[in-house]
């Protein structure tokens, strides 16, 4: 059956791996990206696919209610996936307004949007909402996070993300609005920005420059492959029961140091570099303030109600991703050049 998607933040990191998804998937689906392209958004991402007949972009930003009513008004949407965001945890520490924009504001705007679109016949429609789970909060060394676990939030970003949250699921309690939530662990592989811990090691590995460890590098995170993330947001969509969120999660927990030594050592071999190059470029920096100790999913309600598995291993995706950034390397050139490298001068300095 044909339908209309909007899907927002389409031209980043994983909304662009979501985007290709359903164009390749649903060739009968028409799929608007609405994107603001800021410095995370690229439309390079989806260089292989954007002249799909069923595919168009729309430049903008969802913090602008006129321009998101309009956008509304002009086109009638049976769903909406919702991406956009900003997404870097560091960032957020340094400016916490800018995410409260969007990812409060932002969010809010297209919830209201969705409402007077959809009044009347709500039959069909879904408005689904993607978030972390960084909502709720920090774990010691046992436990896991599950879709009834309290929210905690504990920096800028997971505080935005966290209010988006309960806005989504106050508008399906207030007004009936049809819509779905899941919180996702940490993504990795193409197309993501070299802020977030592993592009930036490859880069720096790539270049011979330091990687920076923040504090002893005994924090954790659950890394998912971001073509497994897509797989799971295009299951919930079709699949996933109105009202309910889906934890996604990779079984997959990594110490950051860890995982920075088998990052060195993959990497160094896909280089021909002698082993144990780059764990020589291994530099302990100052703590991130507040830093999470441990995010872990419980991901059985998503695996027993729907049936999903994450399809590839660490190594395996690990492998596929520095190939990626050794291979794009104009991909990666472009995004480092300019502001990049003030950000990278600012926010590494004091370390
Ligand atoms: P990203 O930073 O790579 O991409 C965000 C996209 O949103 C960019 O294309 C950007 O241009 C766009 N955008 C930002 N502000 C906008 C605005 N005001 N209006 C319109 N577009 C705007 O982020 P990502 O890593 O792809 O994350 C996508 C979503 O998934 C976010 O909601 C994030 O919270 C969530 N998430 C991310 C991860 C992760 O590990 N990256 C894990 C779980 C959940
Ligand atoms: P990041 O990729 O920023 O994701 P998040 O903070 O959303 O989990 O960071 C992943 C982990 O790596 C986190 O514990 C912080 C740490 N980290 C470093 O040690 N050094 C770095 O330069 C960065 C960017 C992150």
């Amino acid at each position: 059956m044909s339908k209309k998607i909007l899907i927002t933040g389409g031209a980043g990191f994983i909304g662009s791996h979501v985007v290709r998804l359903f164009l390749n998937k649903y060739p009968e689906y028409q799929i608007v990206n609405l994107d603001k392209l800021t410095y995370a958004g690229n439309l390079e991402n989806l260089k292989d696919v954007e002249k799909s007949p069923n595919y168009s972009f729309v430049k903008g930003d969802i913090v602008d209610a006129s321009f998101i009513n309009k956008l509304f008004a002009e086109q009638r949407f049976d769903g909406i996936i919702h991406l956009a965001a900003e997404s870097h945890v560091d960032r957020s520490i340094t400016n916490p307004l800018a995410f409260v924009e969007t990812n409060v504001i932002g969010t809010l705007n297209l919830l209201n949007a969705a409402k007077e679109q959809w009044k009347g016949n709500m039959d069909g429609k879904l408005f689904y909402h993607i978030s972390t789970d960084e909502v709720y909060g920090s774990l010691g060394e046992e436990g896991f996070f599950l879709e009834t676990t309290a929210y905690d939030p504990r920096s800028p970003y997971s505080a935005s993300k966290a209010s988006s949250d309960h806005f989504v699921r106050a508008y399906h309690h207030t007004y009936g609005l049809p819509t779905v939530v899941s919180n996702c662990s940490n993504n990795y592989g193409p197309n993501q920005f070299p802020e977030k811990l592993i592009p930036l090691c490859i880069h720096n590995i790539k270049n011979g420059k330091p990687l920076p460890i923040y504090g002893d590098g005994k924090y954790t995170r659950d890394w998912l492959w971001v073509k497994d993330h897509a797989a799971a947001i295009e299951l919930i969509y079709h699949k996933g029961l109105i009202g309910e969120t889906y934890n996604i999660g990779g079984h997959n927990e990594w110490k950051n140091i860890d995982l920075v030594h088998l990052l060195c050592d993959q990497t160094d071999k896909a280089l021909g570099r002698p082993q144990g190059t780059s764990r020589a470029l291994i530099t302990f920096v100052k703590d991130r303030p507040g830093h999470d100790k441990r995010y872990a999913i419980d991901a059985t309600k998503i695996k027993k109600e729907l049936g999903f598995e994450p399809s590839i291993t660490f190594e395996q995706g690990l492998s596929e991703t520095i190939d990626w950034y050794l291979i794009n390397t104009d991909w990666l050139d472009n995004i480092t050049s300019g502001a990049y490298a003030e950000y990278y001068a600012q926010q590494y300095k004091n370390r």
